[in-house]
């Protein structure tokens, strides 16, 4: 897979930061030669996202990968800013359970034993999908049947929510059910074959909902999708669903609404209608995660900066006027492990770090939007 970060540029005296805020001053091809310069300045809490977030009980949350764990800049700046942190792949199906009776743990014990000595929550990601899947699952040596299949992923959700019972605050048990016009997704678990449910509607979300509370029932159990994030079609089947499970008292404890964007999403009549949604899903009791959220540009000049950091602000501004908004979760945080280029050939410079963990304007417009 290509990377934003096979580019060669040199931070040097990443070593000498420890872990923790400070400020670094980093030299791209030289500092006029004397060297880099690194000022090991202790922050405020006020001037990190998290510290800043913290005075509005928010949490500012960034996917992460443990394979990165180790570069210094890497998890100084995860620990320094963030206090949420969500494995971005290693606890999907087919990493986590990638054969019938093999379970693997080790990426994701790292991430949330990094997220607990620096005092970050977890969300996890994620129990129910149709991405992912390893080949015992999608191509089994006997046909699933809807028994079978019940059983299987009935083993799933106890057996890794059991793992980190306790230790993760909050899960995405449903991954991207929805269509665009609101019909549930065909999808492995619901249909073909399906766990039982077919033509059920979101009788499988409901099922996979209880088996994941009966696991661990103080962990907050969300259903997290993409194109939801203004009253629509899909955001409203959202809204039936959450509404029917907090009437019959389906353990649901909130919705998470993705936001894989670019700066055009910006506008006054996106900013209301998302701040409508929020606050409905709100008025029913549940609160509303950002989750996934990168800005993609097709540049990095600084008027699509700008672009993107105007972007990030009115988001954050949103999300700060609605209650229910508990949760501002980035799709990783620095450029450099960005998944945007390698799907978006040509497109990148999504996150609020760039490169070299450099702050871009998007940084600072959240940090202000959030005083
Ligand atoms: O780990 C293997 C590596 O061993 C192999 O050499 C390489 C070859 O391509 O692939 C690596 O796996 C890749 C994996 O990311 C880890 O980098 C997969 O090919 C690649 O498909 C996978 O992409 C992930 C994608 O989900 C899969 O659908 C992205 O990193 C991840 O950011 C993305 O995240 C999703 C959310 O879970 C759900 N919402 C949408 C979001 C963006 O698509």
């Amino acid at each position: 897979m290509r990377r934003a970060g096979t580019n060669h540029l040199s931070v040097r005296g990443a070593q000498a930061l420890a872990a923790g805020a400070f400020v670094a001053i980093v030299c791209l091809g030289g500092c006029g030669g004397g060297g880099t310069t690194i000022t090991p300045t202790p922050i405020p809490v006020s001037q990190t996202l998290r510290g800043a977030a913290q005075q509005h009980n928010l949490l500012m949350g960034a996917a992460a990968n443990s394979g990165t764990l180790g570069e210094a800049l890497y998890a100084s700046t995860l620990a320094a800013e963030y206090s949420l942190l969500e494995p971005e792949n290693e606890m999907k199906f087919g990493l986590i359970h990638p054969g019938a009776a093999t379970y693997d743990y080790a990426g994701p014990n790292a991430l949330v034993a990094f997220a607990q000595a620096h005092t970050m929550k977890v969300r996890g990601h994620n129990l129910v999908w149709d991405s992912q899947l390893p080949a015992w699952v999608t191509a089994p040596a006997a046909p699933w049947t809807p028994a079978t299949l019940s059983q299987a992923l009935s083993d799933h959700i106890a057996s890794v929510v059991g793992h980190y019972k306790g230790q993760v605050y909050a899960w995405d048990v449903v991954n991207e059910p929805f269509n665009g016009d609101g019909s549930i997704r065909s999808m492995i678990w619901q249909d073909t074959p399906g766990i039982g449910f077919a033509g059920q509607g979101t009788k499988t979300i409901e099922q996979a909902l209880t088996w994941a509370h009966a696991a661990d029932p103080a962990a907050k159990l969300f259903v997290n999708d993409y194109g939801a994030e203004t009253l629509n079609a899909k955001s409203d089947a959202m809204y039936a669903m959450a509404q029917d499970f907090v009437t019959r008292k389906v353990p649901l404890a909130g919705v998470g609404l993705e936001f894989h964007i670019d700066p055009s999403f910006d506008t006054p009549g996106n900013l209301t209608s998302l701040g409508q949604n929020i606050q409905r899903f709100g008025a029913l009791g549940l609160e509303v995660h950002i989750t996934e959220l990168d800005v993609q540009l097709s540049d990095n000049s600084a008027a699509s900066l700008a672009a993107q950091a105007k972007t990030y602000q009115d988001l954050m501004t949103v999300c700060r006027a609605q209650t229910a908004c508990t949760a501002f979760q980035t799709w990783g945080f620095t450029d450099k492990y960005s998944w945007i280029p390698s799907f978006f050939p040509g497109k990148g410079w999504a996150l609020p770090f760039d490169l070299i963990y450099g702050k871009k304007p998007a940084y600072t417009s959240l940090l202000q939007a959030l005083q």
